[in-house]
Formats: structure tokens, C-alpha cells, sequence
């Protein structure tokens, strides 16, 4: 989420969250890319058989990229340009491009539209104050019949205590977004992980809130 090392006014927290602000962030040179796919995918994801899937902030396109490579027929979905521009390279490079498409849309006013996918995942997406529970019910509409759900973000954590206050609101724990699933879905895990991870060549230990459900068929 950017940020660290200096504290942030509210102002600068907000726009953050904005689209400017990924725009500039994938403009540069620097790879914001590992290329590995997310701890919590691969975990919930492996066991499953291929079919449709969405990844809504999918960024530079780590977890697009690692579901095509195993049969899945992926749409990478943010609402930055300049991101989804990095993925579909990083994409074509692993040459999977012909099992991808991309759709640059906000996870804020995101419909489905009639569309459905057999796995709607998002990652690391922190809308503020409290967003994520109306985007877990957007998402939710877009899982077809059998389908799963995979929601993860960064549970609260002393590791951002010097992040802004509406950054420490975007956290989320796992339960918090019950109240966005609609009923006919099976709560398949609603917990926080620990993960390590390195943040600006640090090591730290986090936790990932981790809601994983399948709709009933
Ligand atoms: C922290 S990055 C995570 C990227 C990727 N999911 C991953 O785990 O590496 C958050 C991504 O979500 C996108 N994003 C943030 N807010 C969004 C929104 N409201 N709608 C769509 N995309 C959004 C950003 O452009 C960025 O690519």
C-alpha cells in the first residue's frame, strides 16, 4: 500500500487509493513484480480442476498468470490502465496470453453483469473504510453455481501502525466480511494466516485474512 518509513497525511492516504496513484505507481521502471503467485491461492486453488476465473486487482498479473498456466481461462480485472498494460506483457512473455483477457473496471462499482466465473479471487485490495464488505458482495454475484469465492487482504497488524488511520481501516479481518456474502454460499474457511513476508528488504511477519466460500449449485 505504499507509504512506509514516513508518516502520511489522511489526504495523501485517500488518494492512495485512487486510481492516479496505481497509474504513476506502474508507470515507472521499477517491476513492482515478483512473478509468484499469492501464499493463499496456491493453497485453496491447487486442489481445484480449471475452469473460468477472475482476479479482481490482479495488478501486475502474478495470479492470472499462474491460473492460465494450470488451465484456467482468466480475466485480470483493476481499474489501473498502466497495470493491466504490465500483466497482459508479463503475460505474453509466459506465454499464456491466449488464455487471458483483461477488463479495466472498479472493484468500488463492479457489476457482473450477467457475467459468471468457476473462481472469483481478489487479493490485497483495501477499498477504505470498510469497502471490502459491499466488494465481497459484488464479487459474490459474479461466482457461478458450484463456484468458489477466494477474498484475502492484510489483516490489522502493528506492521502498519504507520500507515494513516483510513489505511488501518481498509485492514480487514476475514469474519468482518461475512456480513457481504449472501446466503447460498458455504464457508469453507474464514480465518487469519501467518506469512512472512519482506517489505522494503525487511522481514516481517503478517497475516493474511483469508474468506474462502463455494456457492451452492
Ligand atoms: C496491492 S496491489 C495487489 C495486486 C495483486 N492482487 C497482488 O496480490 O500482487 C492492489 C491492486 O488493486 C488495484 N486496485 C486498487 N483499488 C482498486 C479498485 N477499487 N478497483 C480495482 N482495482 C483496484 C491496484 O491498481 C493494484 O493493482
Amino acid at each position: 500500500m505504499g507509504g512506509h518509513g514516513h508518516r502520511i497525511t489522511e489526504e495523501e492516504a485517500a488518494a492512495m487509493f485512487e486510481p492516479p496513484s496505481w497509474e504513476q505507481r506502474y508507470s515507472g521502471e521499477e517491476e513492482v513484480w515478483s512473478g509468484n503467485p499469492n501464499t493463499q491461492l496456491v493453497a485453496e486453488v491447487s486442489g481445484l480442476g480449471p475452469g473460468t476465473a477472475l482476479d479482481v486487482g490482479c495488478g501486475e498479473g502474478g495470479d492470472v498468470i499462474w491460473l492460465a498456466r494450470r488451465g484456467w481461462r482468466v480475466t485480470g480485472a483493476d481499474f489501473s490502465a498502466n497495470g493491466l498494460a504490465r500483466a497482459a506483457r508479463h503475460a505474453a512473455e509466459a506465454r499464456v496470453a491466449d488464455r487471458v483477457d483483461w477488463w479495466q473496471v472498479d472493484a468500488r462499482a463492479f457489476t457482473a453483469g450477467g457475467r459468471s466465473y468457476d473462481l472469483v479471487t481478489t487479493h490485497f485490495l483495501h477499498p477504505p473504510d470498510g469497502g471490502m464488505v459491499q466488494v465481497t458482495t459484488r464479487l459474490s454475484e459474479a461466482v457461478a453455481p458450484g463456484g468458489h469465492l477466494l477474498v484475502v487482504g492484510h489483516a490489522p497488524s502493528e506492521v502498519f501502525t504507520q500507515l494513516a488511520a483510513s489505511h488501518r481501516r481498509a485492514m480487514f479481518l476475514a469474519e468482518d466480511l461475512l456480513p457481504g456474502l449472501p446466503d447460498g454460499f458455504e464457508i469453507l474457511v474464514a480465518e487469519q494466516r501467518p506469512r512472512t513476508m519482506t517489505r522494503d528488504g525487511v522481514t516481517v511477519d503478517v497475516h493474511d485474512s483469508t474468506l474462502f466460500a463455494r456457492r451452492a449449485t
